[in-house]
């Protein structure tokens, strides 16, 4: 056994976990009226309400004595203070220097990176400024009408999922797309239609080497040079965002047309640097810098507010509960507002590339589990598809539920049947149906006793499923801003109560590796040879069933 499994207050967990396997959440809310006020939290604009868990008084504070065992307020200093915490990869992990919005000085290896974070921002919001405001003209002197993002993994969700969240405010004269998947349907068909004369390539790659990236790059360029833009123009239609200046010069881009990024940002962290250029084109810079203003206020949460009162902490917790002691294998996030379509498949990256390790930061093999599968899709949609499986499924699956208060869009009352979808489902996951409550429903519609006793199995929705809601007024870039925030440091508390790097993407290596070998031997004559039997035989097949060159 693990030393955490080992740990006193792992044991104290286990054991109380048994003692409320039989407790049901609705016993729960009728023993005590001021369980909403007890379990629920105010910050700025937020409300978080977790009282609709498998929790008790006693619940928390057991967690609470396992994340002061992680030390975890000591891990909270260590990010803050430019620490080399990514062990792996010996480096910091300074997102938060990124929207630092007090200045206060952040030193790595004793300098202070906020001249340098402040100067990107300078450039970006110039930048911005010129395109937006049609001083920065494509090459035959028109303004640019269209931005393609080019980027993958957190080069790309954390940007798209942004400019889809805050569509209303987007200016309609600069339209920012994105093209992710080597796929090439997505790069043909995001630039059929756009004119080369007005379109300006944003190419994302900390590292300047992820060959979707430099692909989509490519074919970009080799469309742009089609389509009648000249090579001296290039300059005024492709910036990149990078960490290496080299590689953008390998490429062929103008170093001096690059922003850049640092090694202490790590991908998945990297929108609010200037990997998040897209976003201020899309909806101008003072509205990205109130991204940042509204991430830096839940960092000073995270870092400033006591552990039981701390909103990050108690998310991270409340899933190390379910996951570790209570057998959830997933975890759902479920968006009333369909502008956040894309946050759950932001989060998977946040979440799974982070947590999704087997050993601990010594390299020990862990024997308890860590990141449970994210997923979701925006409500009510989500009611139609996969909350049957929510209701009367076998699986323990905890549910985030996010709604604003208000709606950009005003549609005669549709807005309140939103909120009330979304309040109405985290009522029924907790309370459910009871058997009797089945019967009494299917015998006041008429039914006889016998049919009775054969439907009522089927209509009982066993309950006790729990829930969180986080609720905020309405999705503006402050408040978006802080909602990634907290689920960034969500994931930074769980790693650090699991005792792994959370930093590191090692996994991700090895099938990158192989699609380059596999690449190579597609356009081959001889056959596979090397891999196992299925592999070589799937290369074969399409080797010899497609048509070349495609
Ligand atoms: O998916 C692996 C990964 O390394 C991510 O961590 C990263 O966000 C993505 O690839 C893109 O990397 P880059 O920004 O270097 O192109």
């Amino acid at each position: 056994m693990s030393a955490l499994t080992q740990s006193a207050a792992w044991q104290a967990l286990q054991g109380h976990a048994k003692t409320l396997a039989r407790v049901q959440m609705r016993e729960m809310f009728a023993q005590e009226p001021g369980r909403f006020g007890r379990f629920s939290l105010r910050l700025g604009d937020l409300l978080l309400d977790y009282s609709k868990n498998r929790i008790t008084t006693k619940t928390l504070a057991l967690l609470l004595d396992l994340a002061r065992a992680a030390e975890l307020e000591g891990w909270i200093e260590r990010m803050f203070r430019g620490d080399r915490i990514n062990t792996t990869e010996d480096r910091a992990v300074l997102h938060v220097a990124l929207r630092n919005r007090s200045n206060r000085p952040i030193q790595v290896e004793g300098v202070d990176v906020m001249p340098a974070v402040n100067a990107v921002l300078a450039r970006m919001r110039e930048f911005a400024l010129g395109v937006r405001g049609g001083s920065w003209t494509g090459f035959d002197g028109r303004r640019i009408g269209d931005v393609v993002g080019i980027g993958i993994g957190g080069s790309n969700l954390g940007p798209e999922m942004a400019v889809a969240a805050l569509r209303p405010y987007a200016t309609p004269h600069c339209r920012v797309r994105f093209v992710s998947n080597v796929d090439g349907a997505q790069i043909a068909t995001t630039l059929a239609g756009l004119d080369p004369a007005t379109t300006l390539f944003v190419v994302v790659s900390k590292s300047f080497t992820t060959s979707e990236t430099l692909a989509n790059a490519r074919a970009a360029r080799a469309w742009f040079l089609g389509k009648g833009g000249a090579a001296d123009a290039l300059d005024k239609h492709f910036v990149a965002v990078s960490a290496s200046a080299q590689a953008v010069a390998d490429f062929r881009l103008n170093p001096a047309r690059r922003f850049e990024m640092w090694d202490w940002v790590g991908g998945r962290f990297s929108m609010w640097s200037a990997a998040g250029l897209p976003i201020a084109l899309g909806i101008g810079f003072d509205r990205f810098a109130e991204m940042l203003d509204g991430a830096h206020a839940m960092d000073e949460h995270f870092r400033t507010a006591p552990l039981n009162a701390n909103m990050p902490v108690l998310l991270g917790l409340l899933g190390v509960w379910y996951t570790n002691f209570l057998g959830a294998g997933s975890h759902v996030v479920v968006p009333y507002d369909r502008s956040l379509g894309r946050f759950p498949a932001f989060l998977q990256q946040v979440e799974m590339e982070s947590n999704g390790k087997h050993v601990t930061r010594d390299g020990a093999a862990v024997d308890y589990a860590t990141v449970p599968v994210v997923w979701g899709a925006p409500g009510t949609d989500s009611q139609h598809a996969f909350f049957q499986a929510l209701h009367q499924g076998t699986a323990v699956v905890p549910v985030d539920f996010l709604a604003p208060l208000e709606s950009h869009y005003t549609v005669d009352g549709q807005h309140a049947m939103l909120l009330a979808n979304c309040l109405a489902q985290s009522e029924a996951l907790m309370n459910g149906k009871t058997a009797a409550e089945a019967r009494a429903e299917l015998t006041a519609a008429g039914l006889d006793g016998a049919a009775v006793e054969r439907q009522a199995p089927h209509r009982v929705c066993p309950g006790n499923r729990p829930s969180n809601t986080l609720l905020f007024r309405r999705l503006d870039p402050r408040t978006l801003g802080a909602l990634i925030a907290l689920y960034e440091h969500k994931v930074f508390v769980q790693g650090t109560i699991w005792r792994i790097n959370a930093f590191d993407q090692w996994g991700v290596e090895l099938g990158k590796k192989l699609a380059g070998r596999i690449l190579a031997e597609l356009g081959a004559q001889e056959p596979a040879a090397g891999h196992d039997a299925s592999t070589n035989g799937l290369i074969d097949y399409c080797r010899q069933a497609r048509r070349p060159g495609g």
